[in-house]
This record gives structure tokens, sequence and C-alpha cells, in this order.
């Protein structure tokens, strides 16, 4: 059956399914991780993102285990540097979260950053394919990737199930966002709320927002939901968790949702995924 209080599921390429609202823990640190992750599970997120480099896994774990809610009801990514780039260092990477998040198992388990200049990202995806092939992760994939950056994992047989990307109504991506679908691989939202910068304060949001009784950061994430969207809005505050998670009892409009899109100013603010990356 299913439970309306929680975010409804996307499925992934490999059999898993992502919760499309997740909570984002970067740069909280352990401590402030623990007290949010254990907010957020209350609220009914079920999905949290955390990474090697953002040094809280521990604090994720233990949030997690605060919560009372079964670790199988919470689907937890992770994220690796590029030191593991390798097909053992991918599995060495698996342990290294693993054991500070206190599981025996990852979800969803992602290269951090494609950095193309050491050029074995396709070696860490094969370590990716054992961890998946043997039930220590239920689902694999890359972050900051672009198209050129993906073919090649698909040439070789490796089939990533998300790609986590910079993406909001002033940074739409619609090219890799189109290759992802046509290839069946789901497009997840970092920084969805535009980090909180003067999109929440853009004309048309907070339009939006007055007509629909919502506040600005729905309005962005209700868009991000209605385009099959997954997104991972952070916040301290356990007022702005609940208010960023309340966004399945209203729809814009098409046009809206259009509108919404033409904010879109390109690429040209945003890092460069072939020239940095950890
Ligand atoms: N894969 C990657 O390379 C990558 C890179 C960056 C981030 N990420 C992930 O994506 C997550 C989200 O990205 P992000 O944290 O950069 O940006 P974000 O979620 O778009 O924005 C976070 C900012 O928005 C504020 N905020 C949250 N809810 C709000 C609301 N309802 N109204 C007004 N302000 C609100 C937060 O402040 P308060 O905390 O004070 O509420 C914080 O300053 C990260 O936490 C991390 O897990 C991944």
């Amino acid at each position: 059956m299913t439970d309306t209080s929680l975010a409804p599921l996307v499925p992934l390429h490999n059999g898993a399914a992502i919760p499309q609202i997740g909570f984002g823990t970067w740069p909280l640190n352990d401590q402030e991780a623990a007290d949010a992750v254990a907010a957020a599970l209350s609220i009914g997120y079920r999905l949290i993102d955390t990474a090697e480099n953002y040094r809280n896994e521990r604090g994720v774990g233990e949030g997690i285990r605060r919560s009372g809610i079964d670790r199988s009801e919470v689907f937890i990514t992770t994220k690796f540097n590029k030191e593991w780039h390798s097909r053992q260092g991918a599995v060495e990477a698996w342990r290294n979260s693993a054991d500070k998040l206190g599981v025996d198992y990852i979800d969803l388990l992602l290269v951090h950053w494609p950095n193309p200049s050491q050029g074995t990202f396709g070696d860490a995806f094969q370590g990716l394919a054992e961890l998946l092939a043997d039930g220590r992760v239920r689902a694999i994939g890359a972050s900051n990737f672009k198209i050129h950056h993906l073919q090649p994992l698909l040439d070789a047989g490796v089939h990533p199930d998300v790609n986590q990307i910079q993406l909001d109504p002033r940074h739409t991506r619609e090219a890799v966002r189109d290759f992802h679908r046509t290839h069946n691989i789901v497009t997840e939202s970092w920084s969805p709320l535009g980090n909180a910068s003067e999109l929440l304060r853009d004309p048309l949001i907070t339009t939006l927002a007055g007509q629909y009784e919502r506040t600005p950061a729905q309005i962005v994430l209700r868009w991000h939901v209605q385009q099959g969207l997954v997104a991972i809005p952070k916040s301290i505050a356990p007022e702005r968790m609940a208010e960023n998670f309340a966004v399945f009892d209203f729809a814009l409009t098409e046009d809206e949702v259009q509108q919404v899109s033409a904010l879109n100013i390109g690429e040209h603010d945003i890092a460069d995924s072939d020239e940095f990356g950890h």
C-alpha cells in the first residue's frame, strides 16, 4: 500500500526506487547532521543525501538510528572522491562509507565528480557494478557528469541509475536531461533551491507563491517534482524542512511550469566538471 504521507518513488533502471524529495546534508557537520536527519525523517523524508566529502556520514548514520525509523525504510545516498577511482578503490570507498554510516548496504553510491583528467572514472564504475551485483549497493550513479562522461559508461555496458547535477529554474540543464531521458537515467537536482539565492526572490516565483498561497521554495520544488526530477533541498530549520516536503498536494499548470523554466540563464556560472572536481 502507498503511504501518502511519504514522497512518491521514482523507479530506477537497476531495480531500486528513489523518493522524489530527499534531504541534503551539505555543509552540516556530524552533530548538525545527526539532529537534522532525525528531524527530517520524523517529518517524512526517506531519502538522505551525504558524501565522503561532507565529512558527516557518521552524523547521518547517528540521525537515522536516533529517528527510530527502520534502516530499510531509508534510502541513503553517498558519494566518493577521486582517490577511489579504480575498481578496488570503489569497493574500499564503499567500506569506508558503510562503516561510518553504520550500515551493511548503501542504497545509492555515486562517483562525486568525473575528474576526466585523471581518466579513471570508468574503472570506478566497474567497482560500482560489482557492488551492485552482490547487493552491497542497491543503485549506482554519477554526479556532475556531462554527456561525454556518461556515454563511455553506457558503451562499456555499465548503466548508472542516477546523475546528480546542479539544477534549478535558472539552470535547467536541458541537454543532459534529454540524454538521461533517452537512456533511462534519473536526473537528481542538487542545489534545487538555487542555494536560496535570488531565485527565491524572483518576481515570477513570488507571484506564483502568492497565487497558490505557498512559499517560493515550495513553488520551485513543485517545479522539480512535476518534471519527474528528484530534488534534495537542505535546511537546518525543521519548519523549512517541513515546508520543503509539503509539495505533493498542489500542482502548477503546464504553462506555469514552462514560464518557470524560462528563467534559465544557461550554464556559464556553474562548475565545469571537465575542470573542477574532487
Ligand atoms: N553532487 C554535488 O556535487 C552536490 C553539490 C552541492 C550540493 N549537493 C547536495 O545537494 C543538497 C542541496 O543543495 P544546497 O544545500 O547546495 O542548496 P539548496 O538546497 O538549494 O539550498 C539550501 C539553502 O536554502 C536555504 N533554504 C532551505 N529551505 C528553504 C526555504 N524553504 N526557504 C528559504 N530558504 C531555504 C537553506 O538555509 P537553512 O538551512 O538556513 O534553511 C540553505 O541556505 C546539499 O545539501 C547536498 O546534499 C550535491
